[in-house]
């Protein structure tokens, strides 16, 4: 009996930190201060040098499979921002188009924080590249089952991808990107990219530790499944942040 009265009060206390916690968390979430109106022009029409963004990353912001471009609609505030800087700053090298650390530098500051905020805010419902598509075109697609135990279990040497990024890699702001319904090819390139450290942006080194240990059908497959996945469990719509 006592023993059942301290687990009780035990839970009570768990129930008790979690339930703010949570609550906390969305509420803590920023979704950018910057100028929507002016991150809009600039997502549409450029500014100066630096070309439209929609024309690499789509008008919906979705990107494209044959470019090797990330979707950017929907994607953490905090993490867009970042990339921007170490684009300017030469910390990520843009190694697929070449085109992503001379577009960032043209961007002033507050520039770089406005398109952030615009595209952090920008809903668009999109679930992921179409496998069958790029299958059929030529590209080697992983399987999604082999996937989602890697993005939700891990194994003894690889901790779950959920761990990080959430469930169904549906992102953990402010650090942890949505890479849920991310584009494959993108997907696939950035994970090469940290395996063999020409992206090395990665606050403490966590996704090159990470990659460093995954074959080429680990990353397909984790990357066939998150960009199939469903951002949450059949039955519950709700999801501890409203990225989309
Ligand atoms: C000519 C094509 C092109 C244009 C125009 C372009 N981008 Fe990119 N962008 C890319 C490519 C390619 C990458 C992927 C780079 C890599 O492989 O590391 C990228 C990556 C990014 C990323 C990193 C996203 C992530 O998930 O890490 C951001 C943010 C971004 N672009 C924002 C912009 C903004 C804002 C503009 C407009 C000012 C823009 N891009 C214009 C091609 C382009
Ligand atoms: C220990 C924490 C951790 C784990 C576990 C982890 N990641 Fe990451 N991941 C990160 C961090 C932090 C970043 C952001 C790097 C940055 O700021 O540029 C990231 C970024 C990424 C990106 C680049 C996203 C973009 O838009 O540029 C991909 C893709 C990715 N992770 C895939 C995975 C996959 C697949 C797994 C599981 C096999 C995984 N990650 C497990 C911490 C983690």
């Amino acid at each position: 009996m006592r023993r059942y009265l301290i687990s009780m009060s035990a839970l009570a206390f768990v129930a008790g930190t979690l339930a703010p916690t949570a609550a906390m968390a969305s509420a803590q979430y920023s979704k950018g201060d910057g100028n929507v109106s002016n991150g809009k022009t600039i997502y549409e029409q450029g500014k100066g040098d630096v070309p439209a963004c929609n024309s690499c990353h789509g008008v919906d912001g979705n990107g494209d499979d044959n470019m090797g471009t990330p979707r950017l609609a929907g994607q953490g505030f905090t993490f867009l921002l970042k990339q921007l800087e170490d684009f300017a700053t030469d910390k990520r090298m843009d190694e697929t188009m070449f085109v992503m650390n001379a577009n960032a530098k043209g961007m002033s500051p507050q520039d770089r924080r406005d398109v952030a905020t615009y595209l952090a805010q920008k809903q668009d419902a999109f679930a992921g590249s179409n496998l069958k598509e790029l299958a059929a075109n030529g590209v080697v697609t992983g399987k999604t089952n082999f996937g989602k135990s890697l993005v939700e279990i891990g194994s003894p040497e690889l901790s779950a991808c959920k761990s990080c990024h959430g469930y169904a890699g549906r992102g953990a702001p402010p650090i942890y990107p949505v890479i849920l319904n991310q584009r494959y090819t993108y997907l696939v390139s950035q994970l090469k990219k940290f395996r063999d450290g020409s992206r090395a942006n990665d606050p403490m080194g966590q996704m090159r530790a990470i990659a460093r240990k995954m074959s080429d059908d680990d990353i397909n497959n984790a990357a066939a499944y998150l960009t199939s996945a469903e951002r949450s469990t059949p039955g519950n719509p709700q999801t501890p942040y409203t990225i989309h």
